[in-house]
């Protein structure tokens, strides 16, 4: 016989089971409803619908980690003539010699040297001189013109100074593709941003000048095996593009181009050179690539007639190497330093540039290239 008392207990007993059961439940619940929906907003926003994933791919936030630029395979997201046009664009930028340079079959415009040599993988390397920026920062203003230049503009600058060439037509078709083509590179770039690692790496300042005697070391050392001992580079066995381009010499940058700058080349070559270096896997001391870069822009190289260029003189560069100048120093000093006399006059002397500083956004550090 059981008891009354057994009875009650065993009701009990089956009670709490109950309530622990419900309890269980009410928390699986919870928990469902709690992560659901928050699961499916991020599932969601990870399904690719075509224009997100060509068009607006976040900002890169994390600084240690540059900008990669548009993937090959999100190209199929283009209209079949838009892809035509990048595919073009990218060719001519790989292959520019093939198309435009003294034997090209399309025009002869250029010195032979590819945009490639100087924009590594094909304008897609980070800190190897990209066009990531290109897109998202044209039109803008420049001291060096004096004016607000566009894509077109400033890629004949290229021509002209870099390629020691003369202008592509702005109506060619070449010029259409190039054009596609930086804003494809631009893709998801947020208007007047630049993204982290693009165009040219910012070398640290040496407190010394660059030496062209110490470069002329390293230079034998580091780079004459495939620059050569004229700086004059290898030629293809077409004649029609270089394999290893010239860093001097007549078939070499002009006097107005970008990398005649000591900062540019530097920088460039910090990052970049002996082929197969990278940020991140970096051949040479800081003050290897700017006694280098002082040796190869102290050789011989086409002069461009610069008389229009920077028509404010206070909005000259640190190491412009051409006066007239704001500032009391020397020429030699603009061109090999020590800069950091020159960068603090410029500092305390900032309202003669105000008229240029007003015209620019505050993100656009490579305003005055
Ligand atoms: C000898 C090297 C060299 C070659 C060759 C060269 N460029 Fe450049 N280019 C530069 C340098 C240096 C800059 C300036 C980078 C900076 O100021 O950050 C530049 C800048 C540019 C920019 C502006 C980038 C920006 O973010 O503002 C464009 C566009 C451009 N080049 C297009 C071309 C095209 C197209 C070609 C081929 C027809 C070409 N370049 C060939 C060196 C070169
Ligand atoms: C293993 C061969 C190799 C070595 C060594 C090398 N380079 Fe280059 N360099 C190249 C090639 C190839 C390119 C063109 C890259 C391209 O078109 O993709 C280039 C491009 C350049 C450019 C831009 C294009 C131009 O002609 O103006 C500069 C500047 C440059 N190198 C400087 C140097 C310096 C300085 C060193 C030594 C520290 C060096 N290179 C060592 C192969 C080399």
């Amino acid at each position: 016989m059981m008891s009354p008392d057994d009875s009650v207990v065993k009701l009990i007993r089956s009670l709490k089971l109950l309530v622990a059961l419900l309890g269980v439940a009410l928390g699986l619940l919870l928990i469902l409803l709690l992560t659901v929906p928050f699961g499916a907003r991020e599932f969601g926003s990870a399904v690719p619908t075509g224009k997100e994933v060509t068009e607006i791919k976040p900002a890169n936030k994390d600084p240690h980690m540059p900008w990669k630029g548009p993937s090959e395979k999100d190209i199929s997201k283009l209209s079949p003539a838009e892809q035509q046009m990048v595919r073009y664009g990218k060719e001519l930028i790989v292959h520019t010699a093939d198309y435009l340079g003294p034997k090209g079959r399309v025009k002869h415009l250029s010195n032979g040297m590819n945009c490639q040599n100087c924009h590594l993988d094909a304008g897609g390397k980070p800190w190897g001189n990209n066009y990531f920026a290109v897109e998202a920062t044209y039109p803008k203003f420049r001291a060096r013109s004096g004016k607000i230049e566009t894509q077109t503009k400033r890629i004949n600058d290229c021509f002209e100074r870099s390629l020691n060439g003369e202008r592509l037509d702005e109506q060619s078709n070449e010029m259409t593709a190039l054009l596609a083509y930086m804003r494809w590179m631009g893709t998801g770039v947020p208007p007047r941003k630049l993204p982290e690692g693009s165009g040219i790496y910012k070398i640290h300042d040496l407190e010394r000048a660059a030496d062209p005697v110490a470069g002329k070391v390293v230079y034998e050392q580091k780079c004459q095996s495939c620059h050569q001992t004229a700086g004059e580079g290898v030629l293809a066995s077409d004649e029609m593009h270089y394999l290893f381009p010239p860093l001097w010499g007549k078939h070499s940058y002009n006097t107005g181009a970008g990398l005649y700058r000591i900062s540019n080349l530097a920088g460039y070559v910090k990052v970049n050179m002996p082929l197969g270096a990278s940020y991140d896997a970096p051949q040479l001391t800081d003050e290897q690539a700017w006694d280098v870069a002082a040796f190869i822009n102290s050789m011989p190289r086409p002069q461009k007639d610069l008389s229009k260029d920077w028509p404010d003189p206070a909005s000259k560069p640190f190491d412009h190497p051409f006066g007239p100048y704001a500032d009391p120093f020397p020429e030699k000093q603009h061109k090999y330093g020590p800069f950091n006399p020159i960068k603090d006059w410029q500092k305390q002397h900032k309202s003669l540039n105000t008229k240029y500083l007003s015209m620019a956004a505050p993100e656009e550090e490579n305003l005055y290239l």
